[in-house]
Formats: structure tokens, C-alpha cells, sequence
């Protein structure tokens, strides 16, 4: 994870939207006949960030929420005084597919400016079938009318709506909502927030079994705000991910190991929330794990769409390499989201995802930070930002 196989002086050719050759400029140019030039001279060219954990398609924001914070209450107080994800749920409900893709689109320029050209997104402030069923629409139109990609998880399984009991609701999930989104083909991934309040061990488990069964496959949100067994059954079910992990000890780094399970951390999240106990990245990567870091962009937890901040907190707070930041952010990031085979990195065969940043050695992404050092943005080889 350490070796970036950087090459100085480097070019690529670029042709129908895929990357031909990569090698030397001078290589590069021998080969470049009746080619537009893009001169990236003194500049660092790195494949798109994939941000394989975002909440990207909800209504309003959470601006009372980041008050009481301030104040000193806590996540789990805001949310049970009326705050927290119900109060976005309730905003979202309310707001038609085309608000909810006005605002959504809003978000997609703000991760292009940053230089992320796939981004993964989830479902999860809807809760009935009807408004899940319209947050997966709005992801699918984001894709065809953005040029990010986006890749669709089900989290019909964020919270219990008010008007449920808890056993009712996971049987809503699993028995209902499941059997559309596999139906419309609408999501690739299930994912749950397994946590006291929200999805305890057993619930979770049905939910994601039965996503399982459907074809789909699992994320999850493990071990957050407590040490919950939620890493141990992502190992149990070969799921693809699990991500947060704050509270995560040996023995969950241990099942997701044996298991394969990637590991997405989200330090936005625990920076956005004031805590301190970020995961224990370093355990997790001398454990051998594929870990990828993301945003976990959305409105209550971290509001923010930006990875070189996240590559920033990775390096400070989780003792990260700047080169291990870029590997967790691009291929290992590719490979969470079963892409390893066309994006995340820049290589022959790939898509031209890539973007020019300001700066002349890749570590300086993760060293500035707060403000953005992109120069371009490219997708399939088009141009889709440009600071002039
Ligand atoms: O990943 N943990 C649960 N879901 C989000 C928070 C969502 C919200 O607060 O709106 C997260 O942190
Ligand atoms: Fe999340």
C-alpha cells in the first residue's frame, strides 16, 4: 500500500475514453499522432478518488444539529431530542424526485471539484418502500445526468421510522423493500446501521442475509459508537465491507481478516462529531486488510464531500502514510465497490478517471489542507473541471 508506482515525467495516451498507454512523456509523445495535447507539466496526475461510503441524496441540512453540537450535546442526544437522521428523514419525505435531484446534483460538483469521479451511494433517509424507492431512482438519474458515477446501496435498515416497531420495521425491510430494489435492479449493495438504538447483531443479520440471498452484495455500518459485534458479523457473512470501525478491537480486525472483509474509514466522521477515538487504522493494515478510507458524506455526521480533507485527517489522526491515503482512496477503494477491474488506478485498459492537482509531489494532497489544490478534472477523458 506503501508503493505508489509513481512515474516522473509521465504521460498517457488517452483514446475513446480509456487509457491506451501510460508511460514516459517521451514514450507517449512517439506514439501521439493527430492527438489533443493536455500539457499536465509540473503538475500531479492521480486516478479519480472512488469514495466507496456517502450519503449523497437527502433534503435540507442538519444546521441545528451542528449548533447543539457546539453546545456540547453529543450525536445520540441530538437524535433523541429530534434531531439526528429522523429530522432528515422527515425532510426528505417531504421533497419531490426532482428537489431531491436538484440537490443532489449540487453535491455530485462538489465532489468533481475535489477530484472523486465515482462515488458510492446510499438510500436510507426514506424508510417506507415508496421514498427508499425514490432515493434509488434519484441515484439512478444522478448517473445518467452527472459525470460521476455513482454506485447504488439499499439502507433501508439507517433507523425505525416513528411509526414502526422495531421487529415490524426489519420485517418491512426484508420482506417488502428487498424484493423491489432487487426487482428494479436499483441497488448493488445492502447495507445496515448495526448499533444500540438503530440494528442490534440478530436484526442485522436477517436483513443482510436475506439481501445476500437477492443477489446483493453487503456493506455495513460496524461498530461506530459502540463496540457492538458488528465487524465480527461482516466477517460472518463475507460481506464486502465494513465500515466506521471506531470501536472495532483485535477480534473484530480478526473475523474481517479471516473473512476478507474490507475496512472503509470514515475519519470525517469522527472529526465532524467531535470525538476522538479514531479507528485503528495501522492495526488494521499491518493485519494485511485492503483498508479503504471515504467521506461518509452526509448531512449529520460529516458534511463533507472533500477527500484530500479526508486523506488530511487519515495521515494526522490515523497515522496513515500519504501514500497509503492515496492507495485506500483509488484501488483499494476500486476493489470495495467490485471496480477494481476498470477504475482506481491509472493503468492500460482503465477508464481515463483522473484528475491534475497544483502541487508537485503527491504528498502535498494530504499536507495542505482546508482549501482545494485541483487544477482539472477528467472523466472516460473529458474534461468535467477546469479551474480557468
Ligand atoms: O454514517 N451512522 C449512520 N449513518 C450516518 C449518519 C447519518 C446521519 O446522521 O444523517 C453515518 O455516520
Ligand atoms: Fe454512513
Amino acid at each position: 500500500m506503501s508503493d505508489l508506482a509513481i512515474i516522473r515525467d509521465g504521460g498517457m495516451l488517452i483514446r475513446d475514453g480509456k487509457i491506451d498507454i501510460v508511460g514516459s512523456s517521451a514514450e507517449i509523445e512517439k506514439n501521439a499522432t493527430d492527438c489533443e495535447i493536455i500539457d499536465a507539466g509540473g503538475r500531479v496526475v492521480l486516478p479519480g478518488f472512488v469514495d466507496a461510503h456517502a450519503h449523497p441524496v437527502f433534503a435540507g441540512n442538519r444546521l441545528d444539529d451542528f449548533d447543539r453540537r457546539a453546545k456540547g450535546e453529543t450525536y445520540e442526544q441530538i437524535a433523541a431530542a429530534g434531531g439526528g437522521i429522523w429530522s432528515t428523514v422527515e425532510k426528505t419525505r417531504a421533497a419531490s424526485e426532482a428537489d431531491l435531484l436538484n440537490q443532489a446534483t449540487k453535491h455530485a460538483n462538489w465532489f468533481l471539484k475535489g477530484g472523486t469521479t465515482t462515488v458510492e451511494a446510499k438510500s436510507g433517509y426514506g424508510l417506507t418502500v415508496e421514498d427508499e424507492v425514490k432515493i434509488l431512482r434519484v441515484i439512478r438519474r444522478l448517473n445518467e445526468e452527472t459525470s460521476i458515477e455513482f454506485v447504488p446501496t439499499f439502507l433501508g435498515a439507517h433507523a425505525v421510522p416513528r411509526e414502526w416497531r422495531q421487529s415490524e420495521y426489519v420485517d418491512l425491510v426484508i420482506n417488502e423493500m428487498l424484493p423491489r430494489v432487487a426487482a428494479e435492479k436499483l441497488a448493488e449493495f445492502c447495507d445496515v446501521f448495526c448499533e444500540h438504538g438503530y440494528f442490534d447483531v440478530e436484526q442485522s443479520r436477517r436483513i443482510l442475509a436475506a439481501g445476500k440471498k437477492l443477489g446483493l452484495k453487503l456493506r455495513m455500518h460496524a461498530d461506530q459508537l459502540t463496540n457492538s459485534g458488528g465487524a465480527k458479523l461482516a466477517g460472518e457473512l463475507n460481506a464486502t465491507t465494513a465500515d466506521h470501525l471506531e470501536q472495532t478491537e483485535e477480534e473484530g480486525i480478526a473475523a474481517m481478516r479471516s473473512a476478507g472483509v474490507q475496512p472503509v474509514l470514515l475519519p470525517g466522521s469522527v472529526y465532524a462529531l467531535g470525538s476522538k477515538r479514531y479507528p485503528r487504522a495501522r492495526e488494521m493494515i499491518d493485519a494485511g486488510l485492503a483498508v479503504v478510507i471515504a467521506t461518509d458524506f452526509n448531512p449529520g455526521s460529516s458534511p463533507t464531500t472533500s477527500m484530500p480533507m479526508i486523506l488530511s485527517l487519515a495521515c494526522t489522526h490515523m497515522k496513515m502514510s500519504p501514500a497509503e491515503a492515496i492507495t485506500t482512496s483509488t484501488i483499494n477503494a476500486a476493489y470495495s465497490l467490485n471496480r477494481g477491474d476498470k477504475i482506481g488506478s491509472l493503468e492500460p485498459g482503465k477508464l481515463a478517471n483522473f484528475s491534475i492537482f497544483d502541487c508537485e509531489d503527491y504528498r502535498e494532497l494530504a499536507y495542505w489542507f482546508g482549501f482545494p489544490q485541483t487544477h482539472s478534472v477528467y472523466v472516460r477523458g473529458e474534461r468535467v473541471v477546469d479551474k480557468n
